[in-house]
């Protein structure tokens, strides 16, 4: 009876079910992948966006009990920064290798316009990484350490005045990137009323400026339930602390103030419970599932278009790999030689310009040449006319000199000859 299954034609859209009569085993498949699962370990990656001293890194400590060892970061650095740090953490058998990236210098410039700029930077390294990865020919995506960021923190100073313009922009950048869960942190400096009020602003602006804030699936009948009440709750309003009290037999992390306790754990001083239980205990693999298949989809394909590649040609065809590579080939020689022609034609009109050019430039040489000839042979003619003239007056002047001194002479005899006769 089973011989049948494998009659189905190919691209036969319809497929036939069929009844088995015997135990087959296929029903240990789900068992097969968590042991497979358990033993490759999990990866999660969380990213806290928040101003400095808003709380990050006590609330990482809280969630994941335990201690993270960070280091305060200054307000004075010129730009917003981000810092990873990697950690195995292992709880029964499962081993989780957890990647807290937290934000150095959030909001700590006077302009804060490019604050998010760093931040989708790191967001779109991790996913251009593991599309190279992928792209690799030898790829070993087994053994890969994915960086990608399953989900975001995003820290809300608790005003109770609604969200700042840093946080709009922010998260309007970040929303088709990464899975953004806002929280209201350092819960316990704002009153229960105005908190309720703060919550419904917050989401109120969220909504009005088109921001898509993670949602809890609500596709799976189990979860469907309290992932919809908490879908409700969100922003979380969350507390962190690394101090414990006392609690009847049992030490549970609090904060002290002069008039009481808040528990970070008690649901009624505030929602961490809830975050820990939506991020970490029911929501995880959901959050890794939607950042491969919505966000690393949108950026694979943002980035593959830009690259050339489509997945069908104009006429509506399926189009392969090699037949784009060969088509990019191919626009590739023609762009090249369009180049070419262009260059030899520019270099061609350049020689016929700059050969026009020294045409011209010999044509007023020439013309510059015959001035100053014809400049010369006028100066040459005017010293020639001058030096007749002078001459002239040379000879006249000769002549005149000779004259008086004939004249002299003729009185001076005369006058000798007149003394003469006398005596
Ligand atoms: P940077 O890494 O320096 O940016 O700071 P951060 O965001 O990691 O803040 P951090 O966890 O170092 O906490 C800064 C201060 O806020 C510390 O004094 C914490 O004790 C305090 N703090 C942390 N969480 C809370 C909270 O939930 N409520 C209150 N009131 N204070 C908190
Ligand atoms: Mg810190």
């Amino acid at each position: 009876m089973a011989a049948t299954a494998v009659e189905r034609p190919l691209g036969d859209d319809k497929v036939r079910t069929l009844k088995i009569s015997g135990n087959v085993g296929f029903d240990s498949l789900p068992e097969q992948l968590v042991s497979k699962a358990t033993q490759n370990g999990y990866t999660f990656n969380v990213l806290c966006i928040g101003e400095t001293g808003m709380g990050k890194s006590t609330l990482m400590d809280t969630l994941f009990n335990t201690s993270f060892e960070s280091t305060a970061a200054p307000h004075s650095l010129p730009s917003v920064k981000l810092k990873s740090h990697t950690y195995e953490l292992q709880e029964s058998n499962v081993r989780l290798k957890l990647t807290i990236c937290d934000t150095v210098g959030y909001g700590d410039q006077i302009n804060k316009e490019d604050s998010f700029t760093a931040i989708v930077d790191y967001i779109d390294r991790q996913f251009d990484d593991f599309l190279q990865e992928e792209l690799k020919v030898k790829r070993s995506l087994s053994t890969y350490h994915d960086s990608r960021i399953h989900a975001c923190l995003y820290f809300i100073c608790p005003t109770g005045h609604g969200l700042k313009s840093i946080d709009l922009v922010c998260m309007k950048k970040l929303d088709s990137k990464v899975n953004i869960i806002p929280i209201i942190a350092k819960a316990d400096t704002i009153s229960k009323a105005e908190l309720s009020k703060f919550k419904a602003k917050i989401i109120q602006e969220v909504k009005a400026n088109g921001i898509q804030i993670y949602q809890f699936p609500t596709d799976d009948d189990t979860m469907v339930k309290v992932n919809s009440e908490m879908n409700t709750q969100i922003p979380f309003a969350v507390v962190g602390s690394t101090d414990f009290v006392r609690v009847g037999n049992k030490m549970v992390r609090a904060r002290q103030y002069p008039w009481g306790t808040v528990q970070v754990e008690n649901e009624a001083h505030c929602d961490f419970t809830k975050l820990r239980e939506m991020l970490i205990r029911t929501n995880m693999e959901d959050m890794r599932e939607v950042t491969h298949s919505r966000h690393y989809e949108l950026y694979r394909k943002k980035v593959l278009e830009q690259m050339g590649f489509m997945d069908v040609g104009e006429d509506n065809q399926p189009i392969s790999f090699q037949q784009t590579f060969e088509q990019k080939r191919v626009e590739h020689r023609e762009a090249l030689q369009r180049k070419e022609d262009e260059m030899r034609q520019t270099f061609v009109l350049r020689v016929k310009e700059k050969e026009t050019e020294l045409k011209e430039v010999e044509k007023q040489l020439y013309t510059k040449y015959d001035q100053l000839k014809r400049d010369h042979a006028e100066e040459k003619k005017r010293y020639e006319d001058r030096k007749k003239v002078l001459d002239e007056e040379k000879a006249e002047f000769q002549k005149r000199r000779t004259q008086i001194s004939q004249q002299h002479l003729s009185s001076h005899h005369t006058l000798t000859l007149g003394k003469k006769q006398k005596k």
